[in-house]
């Protein structure tokens, strides 16, 4: 597949990232927001106790990072806004039934909307369960 079918496949597609805050989930979604800023949507799912402490965590963890350092450059002062219409932090954990994504309705919102999954969250732990 050549790179412009697919940036032309990834337009307007809501995409569910696990692992964001990992090396390879972060650096999809800085390269997915740079070379195709018509992306439809990112959910990033985020191990955290509440929306507001996933939320702090993609801020803090991969928005603010130094590799997102063109695309603010690219955006300017229109980068905050940018961010926030196309990326969304949803607290969760893989390992919990439903991904651990509390609230049916907005389980029902993801699953109308996600065309795309791109699972990076994983622990090289071998003495996880
Ligand atoms: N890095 C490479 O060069 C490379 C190359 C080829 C393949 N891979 C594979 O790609 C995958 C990701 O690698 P990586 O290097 O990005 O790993 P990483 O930097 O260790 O990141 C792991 C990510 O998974 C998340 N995670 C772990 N357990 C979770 C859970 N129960 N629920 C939700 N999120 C969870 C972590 O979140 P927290 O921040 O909450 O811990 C973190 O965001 C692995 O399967 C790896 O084998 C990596």
């Amino acid at each position: 597949m050549k790179l412009d079918s697919i940036l032309g496949y990834l337009e307007s597609k809501t995409i569910l990232v696990t692992g964001a805050t990992g090396l390879l989930g972060m650096v999809f979604v800085e390269k997915i927001l740079r070379v195709q800023p018509n992306i439809g949507k990112l959910y990033l799912l985020i191990r955290a106790s509440d929306a507001n402490s996933a939320t702090y965590r993609m801020r803090n963890e991969i928005i603010e990072k130094e590799l997102f350092r063109v695309l603010r450059e690219k955006w300017g002062t229109d980068f905050e806004s940018f961010i926030s219409k196309k990326v969304v932090a949803i607290p969760g954990d893989v390992a919990s039934a439903e991904l651990g994504v509390k609230g049916f309705e907005l389980r029902e919102r993801m699953c109308n909307e996600i065309q795309i999954i791109l699972h990076s969250a994983a622990t090289v732990d071998f003495n996880d369960r």
